[in-house]
């Protein structure tokens, strides 16, 4: 089983506690998440490969390096687009590919209604990002979709985690790594993470 890797840094902290507090207005809510996104992912993108490529500086000739594998980030709708946004500052020719998927607010069971993926190659690192892993299903679900199509290095970010959402995508994923800015303490009966930060997508789009 790959191990969890907790993401920490001083900006991620203050960022988050910000998105965390339940005043926080969307605007600030956009922006803090956004920041999260971002140092989280340079820390995720720390472990990619790299290979030698030749270049011509306008002064001289030079060997530098590019990414060794080609990128597909999936992001799962709808709250996954926060951290889609944050990546596309660092990658902006990535592959997108799309999962949406919605809870149901009685069982918290995850519903699929809409699926757009790119074509996926064992060789592609494909990053499936969803800010809150709570149950796990909704990851559980998206893994077992890329999987299917081909997918063979699989990591997932999630801003927000809890230990219930991560046992299960580690009893049914062993081969996926997960990074995550914090694992929360543990689910309500309304399969919410606690302390949490309530419904992502909802704070993030306003509605
Ligand atoms: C939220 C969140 C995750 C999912 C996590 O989405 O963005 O996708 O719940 O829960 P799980 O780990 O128990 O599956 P939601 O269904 O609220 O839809 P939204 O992104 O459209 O707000
Ligand atoms: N989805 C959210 O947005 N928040 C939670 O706490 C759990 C699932």
């Amino acid at each position: 089983m790959k191990e969890i890797n907790i993401v920490s840094h001083p900006l991620i902290e203050h960022s988050l506690t910000i998105i965390r507090k339940k005043n926080t207005s969307t605007e600030e809510f956009r922006r803090h998440a956004g920041i999260v996104s971002k140092i989280l992912l340079v820390e995720v993108m720390k472990g990619f490969e790299t290979s030698h490529v030749r270049i011509k500086t306008p002064l001289a000739s030079m060997t530098g390096k590019k990414l060794k594998d080609e990128v597909v980030v999936v992001p799962v709708l709808r709250a996954g687009l926060a951290m889609l946004f944050a990546i596309q500052d660092f990658l902006p020719a990535v592959a997108v590919g799309f999962i949406g998927l919605e809870r149901d607010e009685k069982t918290a069971q995850a519903r699929e209604y809409y699926r757009k993926l790119p074509k996926l190659l064992s060789s592609h690192q494909v990053l499936v990002i969803d800010p809150m892993l709570a149950t796990g299903g909704s990851f559980d679900d998206t893994v077992t979709a890329l999987k299917e199509k081909g997918a063979k290095n699989i990591t997932i970010v999630s801003i927000v985690s809890a230990p219930e959402g991560i046992n299960r995508v580690q009893k049914r994923h062993p081969d996926v790594m997960i990074f995550t800015a914090a694992i929360d303490d543990h689910l309500n009966d309304r399969k919410f993470i606690v302390p949490g930060l309530g419904d992502f997508g909802d704070r993030y789009f306003g509605t």
